[in-house]
């Protein structure tokens, strides 16, 4: 059997917003991701190691067992499709929004709406649901751009204050799903590992609900 329980984070709100969680579990990263190169941090207890990467990658890592467990955005979730995971605790962090935003009083005449957005999947399944055609044009960031120089027509983002849409005369249109990190789990880990995963998803929704 495996001895190492890896965890898979992102660096930035996630990781922050995790750590206290951790602490609640007994768990205390002994490098800081933000200054530190490492992409494997140890921790105070030798069967836990932190693994750092990409947000998007988060579910692909817990998927494959590279890490056992993760914490990763619904929105990273829905784009994915969850396959391999499982999602037990919703830890009411890194809370926003999925939007469909755009340019206020425009509209994209005879021509089929153009959506700029990283959210591909989650967009398609969107405007499928509506019995819309669509076409979508898949970015990496800044989407906010798109509308702005004509790429797009409209975005699909998570917005949070909404600060960064009014910063760039966009206007939030329609709300497609309410977004937070949720801790996701390896299925094959969860029966390899049973009783010592259910221990770590219990100490952490402890600090969820006293969060
Ligand atoms: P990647 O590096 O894979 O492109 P990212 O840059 O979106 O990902 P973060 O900005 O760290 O990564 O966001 C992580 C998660 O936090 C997102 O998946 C989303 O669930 C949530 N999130 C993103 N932006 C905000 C925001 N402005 N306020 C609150 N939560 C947010
Ligand atoms: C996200 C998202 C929006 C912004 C929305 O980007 O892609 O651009 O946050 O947040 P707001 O509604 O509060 O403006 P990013 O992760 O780059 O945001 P950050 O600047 O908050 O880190």
């Amino acid at each position: 059997m495996k001895n190492t329980l890896t965890i898979a984070l992102s660096k930035g709100r996630i990781f922050k917003e995790t750590l206290p969680m951790l602490a609640h579990a007994g768990i205390t990263p002994v490098d800081d991701p933000e200054t530190s190169r490492k992409l494997i941090l140890d921790t105070n207890r030798d069967d836990v190691k932190l693994v750092i990467i990409r947000a998007s990658d988060v579910p692909t890592y817990v998927q494959y067992g590279a890490a056992e467990i993760g914490v990763a955005g619904k929105d990273v979730l829905m784009e994915h499709g969850g396959e391999g995971l499982y999602e037990p605790v919703d830890l009411k962090i890194a809370q926003c929004r999925l939007m469909v935003a755009g340019i206020p009083d425009k509209d994209s005449g005879n021509r089929r709406t153009r959506i700029a957005t990283k959210y591909v999947n989650s967009t398609r399944r969107y405007y499928a649901e509506q019995g819309k055609q669509v076409e979508v044009i898949k970015l990496y960031g800044s989407m906010e751009l798109a509308p702005i120089v004509g790429l797009a027509d409209k975005i699909v983002d998570v917005v949070d204050t909404g600060n960064t849409l009014k910063a760039n005369g966009l206007v939030p249109m329609e709300h497609i799903a309410d977004i937070s990190s949720r801790l996701i789990v390896n299925k094959a880990a969860m029966k390899m590992q049973s009783a010592r995963i259910k221990e770590f998803i219990q100490l952490i929704e402890e600090a969820v609900s006293a969060s």
